[in-house]
């Protein structure tokens, strides 16, 4: 198939990418390059440096390029600046969506894959998220991605557009040529890596009084390659299952404390961290019960222990560790 991969020169991006690929489509990436880096595109045959609220060219391209489905990977994703500056996470997840919504009924695309988030949920009232469960953002980010995956909704009644909403829980690894590596890092897993290769600069561990068990916040860890895996599987099936939204989690919790224990077996490394107030919009934990992928996709993590993702992460880093080159 010929597949448009918006924002997918970023780190899911890049791997959902060179895995689509991989299995003989044609990918083209599409990016503005404001998070994501030129060296992750060299498996997608062709590249596209242009912003997704630039109409007429994406207009072209769905036309032209004779694409049967769009990835949809483009958005503002800092969960703290969705917190101090909402008004950037509405203009490009929502209105630029919905610009990319209108492009693709014009130029007859009408199959979706939407990367949607956790954070849809906001504070959750079970210990396993399921896709049912009561949605309520504590962040604009979230909002934004609930108001998105309800906009597709709309667009399947009016014009029967297909899309599945993919919810990641935390994305985190890497594949063999592909990280994380965003500027500035506010991920965990690479803030606690760069410390093992730095330990004269600690990581921030934020908050330590959530009602958790060592109060740190606990977070269901995926592997990046599991969750482009999703992407593979969710294309196959989105006639069968259009309309449908999938958590992707592994269904196991890890406090940011006990992340940094499993770095340290796997770095070698005595890792310092420094206590430091809570950050703005983060829920104490975000743990998927991801049963209904399981089921409907038949997708499973093939990466089940946190330490494995936290392996393919380090190997990333040693092999590149000022990141990528632009
Ligand atoms: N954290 C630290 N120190 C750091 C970075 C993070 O203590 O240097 C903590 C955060 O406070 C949070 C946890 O580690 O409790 C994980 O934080 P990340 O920034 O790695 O990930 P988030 O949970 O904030 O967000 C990620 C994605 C979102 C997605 C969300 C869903 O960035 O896009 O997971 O859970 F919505």
């Amino acid at each position: 198939m010929n597949i448009l991969v918006t924002g997918g020169a970023g780190y899911v991006g890049s791997v959902v990418s060179e895995q689509l690929a991989k299995q003989g489509h044609e990918v083209l990436v599409m990016d503005n390059l404001q998070q994501g880096h030129h060296p992750t595109i060299d498996d997608a045959p062709l590249f596209l440096w242009f912003d997704i609220d630039e109409v007429d060219v994406l207009e072209d391209i769905l036309s032209h390029c004779r694409i049967d489905v769009v990835m949809h990977m483009a958005a503002e994703t800092v969960v703290e600046y969705s917190v101090t500056d909402p008004g950037r996470f509405f203009k490009t997840n929502i209105i630029d969506g919905i610009r990319l919504l209108d492009t693709m009924i014009k130029s007859n695309v009408k199959r979706i894959i939407f990367s949607s988030s956790a954070s849809v949920y906001g504070e959750p009232q079970s210990s396993l998220i399921e896709e049912d469960h009561p949605k309520n953002p504590v962040n604009s980010y979230g909002e934004t991605k609930l108001m998105f995956e309800n906009t597709l909704k709309w667009y399947g009644y009016a014009y029967g557009l297909k899309h599945i909403s993919l919810r990641y829980f935390n994305a985190a690894g890497a594949s063999g040529n592909h990280g994380e590596d965003h500027r500035p890092e506010t991920h965990l897993i690479p803030n606690i890596l760069k410390a093992a290769i730095n330990p004269d600069k600690p990581v921030a561990v934020f908050g330590t009084d959530y009602p958790t068990r060592d109060g740190s916040c606990v977070r269901d860890y995926v592997h990046v390659v599991d969750i482009a895996r999703a992407h593979i599987l969710a294309l196959e099936k989105l006639d069968e299952f259009s309309g449908r939204a999938y958590n992707l989690g592994s269904g196991e919790g890890y406090s940011v404390l006990e992340v940094i224990d499993i770095a340290r077996e796997v770095t070698g490394v005595d890792i310092p961290f420094e206590i430091h107030p809570k950050r703005a919009g983060d829920p104490a934990v975000l743990v998927a019960s991801s049963n209904r992928a399981g089921v409907e996709l038949g997708w499973y993590p093939e990466y089940s222990t946190l330490r494995e993702i936290i392996e393919s992460a380090w190997k990333w880093m040693k092999e590149y560790p000022d990141g990528y080159e632009f």
